[in-house]
């Protein structure tokens, strides 16, 4: 369950419209490594985290995620406010106002609608967690790329505050697949599922991990 609260994680006060802007910003909206895709990715694969710590994690990120998906959405709401056909003409916007006028849609800043595809939830935590800390980098990438081609503080500003929220992230993910691996057998981590070979978990009995459990054996 989910409360909402009536304010942007970090305000978003735009004074003038740029379209152009927007067409390069509502990437980070509906795009390969936006955050409508970062939300989902993590409100998923929260269900199959093995220790509590990580559910936690992944919900709390999952959940900032969608808050930053909110953000975006005003950046590019308030850049095309106002417009008029000749202004739309003119940056090139009007490839997006033809199917969408200056609605908010989950695209990316290529045209391409949002797909799942952009995501994965493997229900294995070693992959799932080495999928985030990348996603977080290709974010923060394409933040960097929006702040090289984007001259308004007005826009800078609340991209500046996403870009180091996603270098936020990446650590903290760092630091739950060191939790992750420190309770996992260290011979055996990458050759077993914990939510299924419970008892390959240093702290269950038993042992390590055995051969009949290891999907290398031969
Ligand atoms: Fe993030």
């Amino acid at each position: 369950m989910f409360q909402y609260e009536k304010k942007l994680q970090y305000p978003v006060r735009i004074k003038t419209p740029n379209p152009k802007y927007a067409q390069i910003i509502i990437s980070q909206y509906g795009g390969p490594d936006g955050e409508l895709g970062a939300s989902l990715r993590y409100l998923s694969q929260r269900f199959s985290m093995p220790f509590a710590e990580l559910k936690g994690l992944l919900t709390d990120i999952g959940t900032e995620e969608l808050g930053h998906l909110e953000m975006i959405g005003a950046i590019v709401y308030q850049l095309t406010r106002n417009l008029s056909p000749e202004e739309i003409k003119k940056c090139g916007f009007d490839t997006y106002f033809v199917d969408h006028t200056t609605g908010i849609y989950p695209v990316a800043a290529s045209g391409a609608p949002f797909t799942a595809a952009y995501l994965q939830s493997k229900g294995d935590v070693i992959t799932d967690l080495h999928e985030d800390l990348a996603a977080e980098q290709k974010a923060r990438t394409t933040y960097d790329n929006i702040l090289r081609l984007v001259d308004d503080p007005d826009v800078r500003e609340p991209i500046k505050f996403l870009r180091e929220r996603e270098i936020v992230h990446y650590q903290r993910f760092g630091e739950g697949l060191r939790l992750a691996t420190d309770r996992l057998d260290e011979k055996n981590f990458y050759a077993f599922n914990p939510s299924f070979d419970k008892h390959c978990l240093q702290n269950k009995k038993g042992g390590p991990c055995d051969k009949k459990s290891d999907p290398r054996r031969t």
